[in-house]
């Protein structure tokens, strides 16, 4: 054998090792846990071939507690570049057979080094997390490592897409870097997020709990909101992730890739016609009404289990990557609360920076009121919503369905806060509050003050009449500009597709300042 050849015997031997991360009975456990390995999940979310791995040989410098002893090639993390639909994208995967993935100096190095590659050339970065945070014996090195992550997840914010894959028990560092990207997907009993795990809780406040009740799927997806899907497998949760991408950009600077479609723009839908119940307080299915109007019934929803209230999530309309927001009158009657606000501010933020129309279908009560509410700052976090919209310059086209009452009406996506297209199907209500609401207010005193009660009955009834008359219709917003039509329900998809269309070409400028200050 040649010099030449053995060199080459020696690569493919040291790459061969590099791949094995902590070792065959490390990788066992990880199998018996359900779980795949770093290497495995790479090549599941990426294009079969395109992976290039970067610093495979990169090793820790940590001499403390016998960790001098201790080296894996590569470290607890594989970092590179691949394709995911023939896109580029810039990947790494903590590798938990390596001291649980833990988060050495030199891991944040190979982390960033592909940070800063997505960055520089506008791709989105995928981070698939299993790890137990800052690895321990390293110190402060550790925690430096992850300040450095920290500031390429805010460099990167709104620059390019940043999706974090949560496959395993994630703490400290492995889930605040998340918490700073766009998208977190979590797997159902098998992954968890938490600042520290039951152990450390039951140290420091005597609590017992278990993984699952800290910081399961379960809690961050319905509860706290901080996972914004979960899937039942790591295949699935791969899936969805590869799904999600083909309705986002690469970046900042660049819209997302149309979808072909054979689904007619002029498609009429007659059940729309027919979906508003004759009751006010009788509720229908909005997810219905999306289906009816996005390409092939087709929608990909973003937070489906948390503040159910509100729906947001990305379809296609004639093949263009739109955001939906609709509140949902199913659940509490579509009023807006503390989590429905955040959930869809955070949305339309996302769908804003990058360059995403919003379709926004309202039925909205208000905003739920009560002590809870106020406690927990409904008005700050109602205020989030406010903004979002209100900054959004990508196209904005918004249909009244039915309710859209007070400030949940301003909220959402009106004329005033810069709504480019606002139409109202013939059942809208566009008021400042119901008409129960509303002749309490202003005849209660009157009515009450009356002793017969059918006369008291037929005063009230004959006020209400005068004011829904007046409001509970669409055409004094109409007759005021404030919105541009009053529209046909089966014609929706049509006429919003047409906007959609007309405001392809939309610039629209915020003024100079070194950032907006967001109420948080
Ligand atoms: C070094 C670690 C580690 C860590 C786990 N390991 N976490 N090594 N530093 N942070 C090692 C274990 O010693 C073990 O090594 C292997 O990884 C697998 O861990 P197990 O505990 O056996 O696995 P499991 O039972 O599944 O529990 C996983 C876990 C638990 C829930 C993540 O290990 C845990 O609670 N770790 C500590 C988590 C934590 O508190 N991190 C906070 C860091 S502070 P061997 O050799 O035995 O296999 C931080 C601050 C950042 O990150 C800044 C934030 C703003």
């Amino acid at each position: 054998m040649s010099i030449q050849q053995d060199k080459i015997k020696e690569l493919v031997e040291r790459r061969a090792s590099a791949r094995m991360g902590g070792g065959q009975k490390r990788i066992d456990a990880q199998h018996q846990k359900g779980k795949l390995t770093a290497r495995e999940r790479l090549s599941l979310l990426l294009d079969e071939g395109s992976f290039e791995e970067f610093d495979m040989f990169v090793q820790h410098r940590c001499t403390n507690f016998g960790m001098e002893r201790q080296h894996f090639d590569g470290d607890g993390v594989v970092t590179g570049q691949g394709t995911i639909d023939g896109r580029l994208v810039y990947v790494f995967a903590q590798d938990f057979t390596v001291s649980g993935g833990s988060l050495s100096k030199t891991m944040a190095e190979k982390i960033c080094k592909v940070m800063d590659m997505a960055l520089r050339n506008g791709a989105p970065c995928i981070g698939l997390n299993d790890s137990g945070g800052a690895r321990i014996q390293e110190g402060i090195d550790a925690l430096a490592g992850y300040g450095d992550i920290f500031e390429r997840n805010i460099l990167a914010s709104g620059v390019v897409p940043q999706i974090s894959g949560i496959f395993g028990p994630c703490a400290g560092g492995a889930v605040y870097s998340p918490a700073l990207t766009d998208f977190t997907l979590m797997v159902r009993n098998s992954s968890y997020m938490f600042l520290t795990g039951p152990g450390v809780v039951k140290q420091v406040t005597g609590e017992t709990v278990t993984q699952e009740q800290l910081g399961g799927a379960s809690v961050h997806a319905s509860r706290s909101g901080v996972a914004h899907f979960a899937a039942d497998s790591e295949e699935e949760g791969i899936a969805t992730i590869r799904e999600l991408l083909s309705f986002i950009p690469q970046n900042n600077l660049s819209t997302a890739p149309e979808l072909p479609t054979s689904d007619p723009v002029s498609r009429t839908e007659d059940i729309l016609n027919e979906i508003i119940p004759d009751s006010p307080n009788k509720s229908y299915d909005m997810y219905s009404v999306i289906g009816a109007i996005v390409d092939d019934s087709r929608f990909f929803e973003v937070h489906r289990d948390f503040a159910k209230n509100i729906i947001v999530g990305f379809a296609h309309m004639n093949g263009q990557s739109v955001g939906i927001v609709a509140n949902q009158p199913k659940v509490l009657a579509g009023v807006l609360d503390i989590n429905a606000s955040r959930k869809a501010a955070r949305f339309v933020r996302f769908c804003d920076a990058f360059n995403i129309p919003l379709v926004t279908l309202v039925d909205v009560p208000g905003f739920l009121c009560g002590t809870q509410q106020e406690y927990g700052a409904i008005i700050t976090n109602g205020a989030k919503l406010l903004y979002a919209y209100g900054e959004a310059t990508v196209p904005k086209v918004t249909v009244t369905l039915r309710k859209s009452y007070g400030g949940a009406h301003i909220v959402m996506s009106c004329k005033q806060l810069r709504g480019d297209i606002n139409y109202a199907w013939p059942s809208a209500n566009i008021a400042v509050m119901g008409a129960d609401g509303a002749v309490d207010v202003l005849y209660g005193k009157e009515i009450k003050a009356e002793t017969d009660p059918e006369r008291q009955a037929a005063m009230a009834a004959a006020r209400k009449q005068e004011y829904n008359d007046l409001f509970c219709n669409p055409y004094q917003a109409a007759q005021k500009g404030y919105i541009e039509d009053v529209i046909e329900p089966r014609n929706t998809r049509f006429r919003v597709i047409r906007a959609l269309e007309s405001l392809r070409g939309k610039r629209q400028e915020l003024p100079a300042r070194k950032h907006d200050n967001l109420p948080l």
